[in-house]
Parts: C-alpha cells; sequence; structure tokens
C-alpha cells in the first residue's frame, strides 16, 4: 500500500489562493509511490476540482453534516460534496468536537452518511493532554472507535480511513513520541481487526513537518499523515511528500 498524504488546509486560503498553492505543488511532479489528498474549504472545492480533473490526485471535504438533508442552515450534506466529484470526507476532527461540540453519536451518523453517499471518510480519533495524563489514552481510544464504527457495516465497501491525532499534538509544534504513536496505532489496528476482518489503513496527525516525516513514515502501522500547518505552503508540503518518498521502507 502507498503511504498516504492528506493535506487539511482547514479554514484557510480562498479559491484563487487555493488555485495558486496547487500550482505551486503540482508543479514540482507527483513522486507515485505516495497517494497525495487536498482538503480545501468548502468554496475552494469547485475550482480545485475543476483544476485536478483527471489527475492522480484526490480531493476531498473537510466536513459533512451528520443529517441527509433539511432545515440546517448553513450547512453541507454528503450527497452535495459527492456530486462535486470528490472522493473523500475527513470526520470527527478534533477541532470540531473542541470548538463547535461534536459528539460521538454525530460522528457515527456521519460515517453512515458519507458511506451511502460513497465518499471515503478520515475519521480523526485522539486523545487529550488531560486524558494522556491521567492514563486514558487506551480507554478513549478504544471508546471513541467503538461508538464511531458502531453498526457500520463494511462489507460491501472497504474504502475507511482512520486518522489518530493526539489532540495536544495538533497544531503546537509537539509530535507524539514514536513509541507512543506505535501503541496507539497498534491498539487502533487491534480493535479494528476485531470488528472488520480487512485492514484498514491509519495515519497520524499532529505537527508533521518535512523533519519528522522521514522518521514517523516507519513507524509500525502508520500508514500515511494527515498534515495540517505544513500542507499550507508548498516548500513545506513538498519536502514532507520527497523525504516520505524518500525513507519509505515498507514492502
Ligand atoms: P497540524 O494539524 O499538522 O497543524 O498539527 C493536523 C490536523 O489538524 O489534521
Amino acid at each position: 500500500m502507498k503511504p498516504i498524504i492528506a493535506a487539511n488546509w482547514k479554514m484557510n486560503f480562498t479559491p484563487e489562493e487555493s488555485l495558486r498553492l496547487i500550482d505551486d505543488i503540482t508543479s514540482q511532479g507527483l513522486p507515485s509511490n505516495v497517494d497525495i489528498i487536498f482538503f480545501p474549504s468548502f468554496v475552494s472545492l469547485p475550482a480545485v476540482v475543476d483544476k485536478l480533473l483527471d489527475s492522480a490526485y484526490s480531493i476531498g471535504g473537510q466536513n459533512i453534516f451528520h443529517k441527509e438533508n433539511g432545515a440546517f442552515t448553513g450547512e453541507i450534506s454528503a450527497s452535495m460534496l459527492k456530486a462535486l466529484n470528490i472522493q473523500y470526507v475527513i470526520i470527527g476532527h478534533s477541532e470540531r468536537r473542541q470548538y463547535l461540540h461534536e459528539n460521538d453519536k454525530q460522528v457515527n451518523d456521519k460515517i453512515q452518511l458519507a458511506l451511502k453517499a460513497e465518499l471515503v471518510p478520515i475519521i480523526c480519533i485522539g486523545e487529550t493532554l488531560k486524558e494522556r495524563e491521567n492514563g486514558q489514552t487506551d480507554p478513549v481510544i478504544k471508546e471513541q472507535l467503538n461508538s464511531a464504527f458502531e453498526n457500520i457495516n463494511l462489507d460491501n465497501q472497504k474504502n475507511i480511513i482512520v486518522a489518530y491525532e493526539p489532540v495536544w499534538a495538533i497544531g503546537t509544534g509537539l509530535t507524539a513520541e514514536k513509541n507512543k504513536i506505535l501503541d496507539a496505532h497498534s491498539l487502533i489496528k487491534e480493535t479494528l481487526e476485531t470488528i472488520y476482518n480487512f485492514n484498514i489503513p491509519i495515519l497520524y496527525g499532529g505537527s508533521v513537518n518535512a523533519d519528522n516525516a522521514a522518521s514517523l513514515i516507519n513507524i509500525e502501522n502508520v500508514d500515511g499523515f494527515l498534515v495540517g500547518g505544513a500542507s499550507l505552503k508548498s516548500e513545506s508540503f513538498c519536502q514532507i511528500v520527497k523525504n516520505i518518498t524518500k525513507n519509505f521502507e515498507r514492502s
């Protein structure tokens, strides 16, 4: 499996700025041994889709609402995203859980709706600093996974991804220690294996940058990255891609 590098642009860039960044990145050439997914803001999606149509790059949305349709002013549904010809959607990002009070039930509903619309969900889980300090990392991960995947039947659809993003490592410049990442990814893999009998890719997210990407990518069960801050500039993003390409050792 190729490493997956997901660029989460969060609330940054107008459509014009998004296109400029896409140009800067794509002009450096796409290495054939990584899968790159861009997550622009909703308003930039149509322009980016237009630009990258028929390219090897993939595109996703940063969120969907937890209802199928109806009177929910300002919200965007899974089928609306799908109609734009995009493939992926981020679900349950910790910034949404933290600032917009998104809960596990809504995350579960969103996963159901994403799968129904044939979008590939990237489901974010991870502990807060307080939870880690209280020794609750493992139970928090298990609880988030079990509720996210409750009643999710994947018999006909194997396109689903999990991102382990310790909340305290996001946007802080702090990266989890390698052995902590190894433990968390092993736990996620084991927990998912008891529910499903196929391999679900697990990304790591939390202050991934050009300096740490090469060593993080070779941790067992790290199948790629969800990158925030370092994906906002072509230099740092392309450097991450190059460092992964050069250093990825798994067959
Ligand atoms: P960061 O963000 O790389 O800036 O820590 C990661 C994320 O929020 O997905």
